[in-house]
């Protein structure tokens, strides 16, 4: 490829904007400094420098976040911050987008690409991926809560009933369960409508993907194995950092 065009497929900007910082001498391979826009590259492992910040070319990016809680999964956040803003402008020129929605107020395990197939996979309603949801409760968590939230629960101007797996009690205040639709505020009104009351809301694993390790504010690029297990494709579950 181009070093014009792999530059560009990064995120460094309009195809003159890189030609610019290639004719700037701003580039450099392998310690190598090249000026020449139309220099052909191989993209396997290619790690790059930009003004000495290094690199590595990818055809994808897929990224875990552990979101803090005041933050928008929007990109015209009104009242909060928003989730972009941890990203900085490189990322963001690749359009990056998230893996669905967590509330303002929710933490945890958030997801973003920009692999709009990859997107499909884990947002559309016939795929089901599970997301591992642990929450405080405003009134003590009881047997008749669980039955109901396993056996399934309607929620208002939404079809079909709404059940939750693995349904756990941690605390006297504190559930855990997995969900397998993603349609709005579901954890939230899942417990209202069997009269409880979410306090916080923190998303433990998507898929086989486990949230352990990451601080709140951190993200991390994703290895293929992530990549597979938070599309549910791997026996067991994997940490979202490589330790
Ligand atoms: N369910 C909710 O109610 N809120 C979230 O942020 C995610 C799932």
């Amino acid at each position: 490829m181009l070093l014009e065009k792999m530059l560009q497929s990064q995120g460094f900007g309009s195809r003159k904007n890189c030609q610019q910082l290639i004719k700037n001498g701003a580039v450099q391979i392998q310690d190598l400094i090249i000026t020449d826009p139309k220099y052909k590259l191989a993209l396997n492992d290619l790690e790059f420098q930009v003004y000495g910040e290094s690199y590595q070319y990818r055809e994808k990016v897929y990224v875990a976040l552990n979101k803090p809680a005041g933050y928008e999964c929007s990109h015209q956040s009104t009242h909060h911050f928003s989730v972009f803003d941890l990203f900085d402008d490189v990322l963001m020129n690749r359009g990056l987008q998230t893996v669905g929605r967590l509330d303002q107020d929710t933490t945890g395990l958030l997801l973003l690409t920009d692999d709009g197939q990859f997107l499909q996979a884990l947002t559309h309603p016939k795929k089901h991926v599970p997301k591992v949801y642990r929450m405080q409760t405003a009134d003590p968590v009881t047997d008749e809560q669980i039955v109901q939230l396993t056996q399934g629960v309607e929620l208002r101007n939404e079809k079909g009933v709404f059940a939750a797996t693995d349904v756990e009690r941690l605390a006297l205040h504190e559930l855990q369960m997995a969900i397998h639709q993603g349609v709005y505020h579901q954890v939230k009104r899942m417990l209202a409508a069997v009269g409880n009351k979410v306090e916080r809301l923190h998303r433990q694993q998507i898929g086989q993907l486990r949230l352990q390790a990451l601080a709140e504010g951190e993200w991390v690029y994703l290895t293929e194995t992530q990549i597979l297990a938070a599309k549910n494709q791997c026996n067991e579950p994997v940490a979202d950092v490589t330790l």
